[in-house]
């Protein structure tokens, strides 16, 4: 049976994506479609095979998957690569320099004790190191805001504010 031409699916133009490009740690990817549906945090640890960023509960709610998007924090895990093409992304492997000198933040969570089993450690970091960019002096209080939203199973928080602080007065001071 012929279809009545009037009664023909009308096709649905596929979406144009204009920027089809992520900078990722300051290296700029060409990012292929099937990609383009799939969550942030697949791309990154599958294709790139960077591992960093930690899958804890892949439902947007513990905050291990943290990575900057534009210098903030977004949750990897919910977010789909088509919503951030153009975009500016850093992932723990971008935060230390090129000679490898660990980031401030990174070298105050190991003084002050705040890692322990390492799981929270990288969306913590990240978390932290975007509001050091908008509030480079941040009270404890404002450090224990910003970081309500990334769950850590293990430190009881205080040794990671205290990393927190640590690292705001080290940058702070220029050391
Ligand atoms: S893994 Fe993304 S918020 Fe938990
Ligand atoms: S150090 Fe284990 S979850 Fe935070």
């Amino acid at each position: 049976m012929t279809q009545k031409a009037d009664h023909k699916p009308v096709k649905t133009p596929q979406q144009t994506v204009e920027n089809k490009t992520l900078v990722i740690n300051g290296k700029s990817h060409t990012i292929a479609e099937d990609w383009y549906d799939k969550n942030l945090i697949k791309y990154l640890r599958e294709e790139l095979n960077l591992k960093g960023t930690k899958n804890g509960c892949h439902i947007g709610a513990c905050g291990a998957c943290t990575v900057l998007i534009n210098n903030r924090p977004r949750r990897s895990c919910i977010t789909p690569v088509r919503k951030v093409l153009g975009s500016n992304v850093l992932t723990i492997e971008g935060v230390a320099r090129s000679d490898g000198t660990l980031h401030p933040l990174q070298q105050a969570f190991l003084d002050a004790g705040a890692v322990q089993c390492g799981y929270c450690t990288p969306g913590m970091i990240l978390t932290a190191y975007a509001l050091l960019l908008s509030n480079p002096n941040p009270s404890r209080d404002e450090i224990r805001k910003a970081l309500a939203a990334n769950i850590c199973r293990c430190t009881g928080y205080q040794q990671i504010i205290d990393a927190v602080e640590l690292a705001a007065s080290w940058i702070t001071n220029n050391k």
